[in-house]
C-alpha cells in the first residue's frame, strides 16, 4: 500500500494499492505534456483572477510558482514521482508544495477531463505545425531535384510493367503534389484542434462565473467549444491527426518502395549514398537500403496507432472514461515516427544519385512509345481502336523479329499501314514522347518546368 495522499483522497478509507497506482499511472509518458499543462494552468489562473474567482495575489503566486516549476523541469532539476498518476497531479502537487494554500485554488472551475483535452490540443497544435515544416522542407528538396534533373527521362510503370516514358522530374513532382495535399489536410486538422476545451470541467461545465473567451484569448484559440459533454468525451481530432499522418507515411512508403527497387542491380536507376545505407554481417558485397525499408516498415506502426485510437473510441459510453488515457502513447508514437521519417528521408533523397543514362536506356525499351505510334495514326485520321490494333500487330512483329519500334524501317511500318511517313522515326524517341504531352498535368518539359516554378513560388504558402 502506498502512503501518498491523493488530491481526490477525501472519500477513501484505504490507500490505493501499489499495483493499482502502477497500473493507472500515465506519468511516465504524459510528462512530456508539461509545457502545455503549465501554459494552460497559467492561462486558467489569469482568467480566474480576472473573474475574481481567486484573488490577484493568489494568481500572481500561482503563475510564478508554475513558471519556476517549468524552469526546473526544463533544466532537468525535477524528478517526477510515479505515484503522481499523471502530469496534471504532478504539477499541481508541486505547486502546492512550493506556494502553499494558493496552489490549491488553481483547480477551481476545472477538471482533469477538460485539462487533458487542452494539453493534447496544445501539444498537437505545435507538433502538427512542426510536421508541416518537415513536409515543406522535403517538398523544396524535391522541387530542387526536379529542377536539376529536368532532362532525365525514365520509364513510367503501370502494373510494374514499362508503360510510357516520363521525366524523372514529373515523377518527383508527383510526390510534391501528394505532400501538398498532406499539408492541406494537416492544416485542416489544426483548424479543428484550435478550439478551447477549458471550462467544460468534468462534463457539465462549472457553476463558477468563468469567462472562457478570456482563456481562449490568452491561449490563442480562435474559438471555444460549444458543448461540454462533447468536449471531454471525444478524441476525433486525435484520430484525424493520426489519419493525416498515416497518409504522409503511406506516401513516404511508396516513394521508399521505388527507391528500394531502383537501387537493385536489376534496375540500376539510383545509388543511395553509402552514408544512408547499411552493410551485411555476412555478405561483404552488400549495400542495403535499410533506411528506406525502415520507413516502409514504420508505416505499419503508424497505421497501428490509428487503429488503436479508432478501436479505443468505438463504443465508449458518454462522456469521459479512463480508457481515453490510452490515446497518448499511440499519438506520441505517430508524431515521433513521422518526424523521424520525414527528416531522414529528406536527408537520404538529397544524398541519392539518379543514374540518368540507365533510366534513359530503360525508357526506350519495352515498346514504351507504342502509344505514341498509335496516336501518330490517330493524327492521320485513323480511329484510335484501329490504330491500337495496328500497333499491337507491329509490336508482335517486333517481338518475333527481335526489333524495337525505333529501328523499324519506314517500309516495315508501311507494311502495316500506308499512313506512316518518314516523321514516324522521331515519334519513337523517348524524349519526344515526353514532350508531346504538353497539356496541363502532362510530362512535357515545359509543363513540368512551369509546375516547378509554381511550387518554387508557393511552397512557403501552401
Ligand atoms: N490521465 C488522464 C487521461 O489521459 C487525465 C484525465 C483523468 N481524469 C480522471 N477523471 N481520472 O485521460
Amino acid at each position: 500500500m502506498t502512503t501518498g495522499k491523493k488530491p481526490w483522497g477525501g472519500r477513501f478509507q484505504k490507500p490505493t494499492a501499489e499495483s493499482v497506482e502502477k497500473f493507472t499511472s500515465s506519468i511516465h509518458y504524459d510528462q512530456r505534456l508539461y509545457p502545455y499543462d503549465i501554459e494552460g494552468s497559467i492561462a486558467h489562473a489569469t482568467m480566474l483572477a480576472g473573474q475574481k474567482i481567486i484573488s490577484k495575489n493568489d494568481a500572481t503566486k500561482i503563475v510564478s510558482g508554475l513558471k519556476s516549476i517549468l524552469k526546473d523541469i526544463q533544466k532537468g532539476n525535477f524528478k517526477f514521482d510515479p505515484s503522481d498518476e499523471d502530469i496534471h497531479m504532478a504539477v499541481e502537487k508541486e505547486l502546492i508544495r512550493r506556494i502553499g494554500e494558493a496552489g490549491g485554488k488553481l483547480h477551481s472551475a476545472r477538471s482533469r477531463n477538460d485539462q487533458i483535452v487542452l494539453d493534447v490540443r496544445l501539444f498537437l497544435r505545435t507538433e502538427i505545425g512542426s510536421i508541416i515544416s518537415f513536409l515543406k522542407n522535403l517538398q523544396s528538396t524535391l522541387v530542387g531535384l526536379a529542377k536539376e534533373e529536368i532532362k532525365t527521362v525514365m520509364p513510367g510503370y503501370t502494373h510494374m510493367q514499362k508503360a510510357q516514358p516520363v521525366l524523372l522530374s514529373h515523377y518527383l513532382l508527383a510526390f510534391v503534389e501528394m505532400f501538398s495535399r498532406d499539408v492541406q489536410r494537416l492544416n485542416e486538422c489544426i483548424s479543428r484542434i484550435n478550439i478551447l476545451p477549458l471550462g467544460s470541467a468534468a462534463l457539465a461545465g462549472t457553476g463558477l462565473p468563468i469567462n472562457r473567451n478570456v482563456t481562449a484569448g490568452v491561449l490563442n484559440f480562435p474559438a471555444v467549444s460549444r458543448n461540454s459533454m462533447d468536449t471531454v468525451a471525444d478524441r476525433d481530432f486525435v484520430a484525424e491527426c493520426i489519419f493525416a499522418v498515416s497518409l504522409v507515411m503511406m506516401h513516404l512508403s511508396r516513394f521508399c518502395e521505388d527507391l528500394i527497387l531502383w537501387s537493385s542491380e536489376e534496375f540500376g536507376f539510383v545509388e543511395i549514398s553509402d552514408a544512408y545505407t547499411t552493410g551485411s554481417s555476412i555478405m561483404p558485397q552488400k549495400k542495403n537500403p535499410d533506411v528506406a525499408e525502415l520507413i516502409r516498415g514504420k508505416t505499419a506502426r503508424v497505421y497501428g496507432d490509428l487503429l488503436t485510437i479508432m478501436t479505443l473510441l468505438k463504443g465508449l459510453p458518454m462522456t469521459y472514461n479512463r480508457d481515453l488515457q490510452e490515446d497518448k502513447e499511440p499519438l506520441f508514437d505517430a508524431v515521433d515516427t513521422i518526424k523521424d521519417c520525414l527528416s531522414i528521408f529528406t536527408e537520404m533523397i538529397r544524398n541519392t544519385k539518379f543514374k540518368a543514362e540507365n533510366m534513359y536506356r530503360a525508357a526506350g525499351k519495352g515498346f514504351s512509345t507504342a502509344t505514341d505510334v498509335a496516336e501518330y495514326l490517330v493524327g492521320k485520321g485513323v480511329p484510335f481502336r484501329e490504330a491500337h490494333e495496328i500497333v499491337g500487330r507491329i509490336v508482335s512483329y517486333c517481338l518475333k523479329n527481335k526489333k524495337e519500334l525505333e529501328n523499324l524501317t519506314l517500309k516495315e511500318y508501311q507494311n502495316f499501314n500506308k499512313c506512316f511517313k518518314n516523321d514516324i522515326k522521331s515519334i519513337t524517341k523517348p524524349e519526344n514522347s515526353v514532350n508531346a504531352r504538353k497539356h496541363t498535368g502532362g510530362t512535357a518539359t515545359n509543363t513540368v518546368m512551369q509546375r516547378i516554378r509554381e511550387f518554387e513560388k508557393n511552397i512557403g504558402k501552401i
